[in-house]
């Protein structure tokens, strides 16, 4: 169970950018080691200077849609961080487009962006999660319902949340799994987006209901976590 008082090490895919680039910020603040996996060496430097604590950010290039590299890269990680207390598969791509509009290609992008590369690195770093610790999957609220331009976006997402279900009852009382699943964010995923800003949460909504999950785990699971704009979906 949780050990008060320890330095926790949290490991976020898609950690340079948008929602995890919040959480990264707002648990480096929080006192943890982040260790920030993103591709962009340039957007990933960035992030390590705006961070209130850039010793407690290790970035690592990983593109996390290709297993030989998650291999290589997750190998060098976790012989230098070799606890993992929180993991967040975060990282992913959105693109919008129906199913039978979609060009070809966008299908395999974004399944091996958005669920394969969930299934492998939580393989991978699961070994290394001691009791007490904690998963957490970047779904959406397009995991609970479908919409007309959702794609093979939505595809990944319904899957993520499979994953997630199937992975909560096998580390039940051991590791923690939660869906995360935010309706439309303010971040690069709605460039050039018509709706006002105002429509839109905020990434660091997101990040603050992973941390009251967090905050919780020793007797409590938040097995979903659904969060829509005030004026709900669009
Ligand atoms: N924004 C929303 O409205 C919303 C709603 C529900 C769910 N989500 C989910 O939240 C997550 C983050 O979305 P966001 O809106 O914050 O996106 P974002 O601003 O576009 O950021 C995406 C992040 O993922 C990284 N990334 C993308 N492809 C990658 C790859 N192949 N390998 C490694 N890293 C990769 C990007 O960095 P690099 O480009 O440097 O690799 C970046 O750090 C996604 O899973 C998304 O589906 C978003």
């Amino acid at each position: 169970m949780p050990q008060e008082n320890k330095i926790n090490t949290a490991l976020i895919t898609g950690a340079s950018a948008g929602i995890g680039k919040a959480i990264t910020k707002l648990f480096i603040d929080k006192g943890f080691i982040v260790i920030a996996v993103a591709r962009n060496i340039t957007k990933l430097a960035k992030l390590k200077s705006e961070v209130s604590e850039p010793a407690n950010c290790h970035t690592y290039s990983c593109d996390v849609s290709e297993p030989r590299e998650i291999k290589k890269v997750f190998a060098e990680i976790l012989e230098e961080h070799p606890v993992i207390d929180m993991l967040v598969n975060n990282a992913g791509v959105f693109i919008p487009g129906a199913i039978s509009q979609e060009k070809e290609g966008i299908y395999e992008q974004t399944m091996k962006t958005n669920i394969d590369s969930a299934y492998h690195i939580s393989r991978y770093c699961l070994n290394y999660m001691p009791n007490g610790s904690y998963i957490f999957n970047m779904c959406s609220t397009a995991s609970k319902v479908g919409y007309p331009d959702g794609g093979s976006y939505c595809i990944s997402k319904f899957a993520l949340l499979g994953l997630t279900k199937a992975l909560r009852l096998e580390l039940e009382g051991k590791i923690a799994v939660s869906a995360v699943m935010p309706g439309a964010t303010l971040t690069n995923s709605w460039a050039g987006t018509t709706e006002p800003k105002s429509r839109f949460m905020r990434p660091e909504d997101v990040a603050l209901s992973i941390w009251a999950a967090w905050q919780i785990r020793k007797h409590t699971v938040m097995e979903e976590i659904l969060l829509r704009p005030h004026l709900g979906d669009f």
